[in-house]
């Protein structure tokens, strides 16, 4: 079937909420800021948690809610990972933003006497910028609020985040992300089976981003009818059959063989971190290795995972996993060599 030719829009920017009450699964924050959207009343903030989930998204309806069309570039700072957000940003642009005064306008919009500056991918700011934002904040707080957003907490210092309310972004369900799925299938047209669209809530993570984004790019591959297989090939997950490759080599003890299969996943170029995923699933669904040994294992997956997000090298990772868990399933002591 023909691919579709739609308007080029991405679809994630397309279904992106503009209203708070349309962000699915994460009623606390919902909650809070519906009473905003009622009270004016808004404190700074730190939305956190996974890719995906609805942080940016949330930011953005409350303060185009609060303030409308016209007042929002008057009103709102956006500011992200693509901007400049040094310690010289801090000390002009946001401070020069957040100094201002301003009034409360009635336009058929809460607008309240008070700005925004949401500063979107925080962790990625330096220690000293966040320094260096800690007396603006104070300084400015009658006028001004702050949305900080970030994937990882532990990244923003402790004094900026204690003076937020805090809000954890949880991984969207597969049954919500069937039904956001389902509705943007019915809203472009496509035909998904009930095996393709499990596929794709399963793929996805609790990332809707990532799904929705799948989905589109499926569409624009293969037309209106998209299959879980389909999915699965513009999805970047790994076959299964790689990965179950690798995780038999484990179980043989074999270490050439294991290191043959981790150069393997390194040529065919995919991502580690992903491999590291699908071999944690076949892992915890084994049933014929102990709980002992599922725990060994998954902490090995775990300290890789962080080591790869820190940037270290893929394929070390790799190896260093896989001859972990060889030594955990084949009960292999600490101090064994491979070359013995
Ligand atoms: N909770 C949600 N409710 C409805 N749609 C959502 C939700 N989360 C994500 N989406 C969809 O996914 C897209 C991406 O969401 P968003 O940009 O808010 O993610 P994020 O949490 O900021 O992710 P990141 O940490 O990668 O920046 C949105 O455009 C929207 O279509
Ligand atoms: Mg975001």
């Amino acid at each position: 079937m023909a691919p579709l030719l739609r308007s080029s829009q991405p679809w994630v920017e397309k279904y992106r909420p503009r209203q708070v009450k349309d962000v699915a699964h994460q009623d606390e924050v919902v909650r809070v800021l519906t009473n905003t959207l009622e009270t004016a009343n808004c404190p700074h903030m730190l939305f956190y948690g996974p890719p995906g989930t609805g942080k940016t998204t949330t930011a953005l309806a409350i303060a185009y809610q609060l303030f409308g069309p016209e007042l929002y570039k008057k009103r709102v700072l956006e500011l992200n990972a693509s901007d400049d957000r040094g310690i010289n940003v801090v000390r002009t642009k946001i401070k020069d933003f957040a100094a201002v005064a301003v009034g409360s306008v009635h336009q058929g919009y809460p607008c309240p006497p008070y700005k925004i500056i949401i500063l979107d991918e925080a962790d990625s700011m330096t220690e000293d910028a966040q320094n260096a934002l800690r007396r603006t904040m104070e300084t400015y707080s009658k006028v001004t609020r702050f949305f900080f957003i970030c994937n990882y907490i532990s990244r923003i210092i402790e004094p900026l985040a204690s003076r937020c309310a805090k809000f954890r972004f949880k991984p969207l369900t597969e049954e919500i992300m069937s039904k956001r799925i389902l509705h943007i299938c019915q809203e472009e047209g496509l035909n998904l089976d009930p095996e393709a669209l499990s596929s794709l809530s399963s793929i996805a993570q609790g990332d809707l981003r990532r799904a929705i984004t799948y989905l589109q790019y499926g569409a624009r591959t293969f037309g209106s009818y998209i299959s879980s297989r389909e999915l699965i090939s513009v999805s970047g997950v790994v076959p299964e059959e790689v990965v179950q490759a690798l995780y038999s080599a484990c179980r043989s003890g074999n270490f050439d063989l294991a290191d043959k299969e981790a150069k393997n996943v390194i040529a065919e170029g995919y991502p580690v971190s992903q491999v590291l995923s699908q071999l944690f699933d076949i892992i915890v669904q084994s049933d014929d290795i102990t709980d002992e040994q599922k725990s060994r294992i998954c902490k090995k997956l775990a300290e890789a995972d962080k080591c790869l997000v820190d940037g270290a090298d893929e394929y070390l990772q790799l190896l260093d996993v896989t001859s972990n868990t060889m030594r955990a399933i084949c009960n292999l002591p600490e101090q064994f060599s491979y070359e013995s």
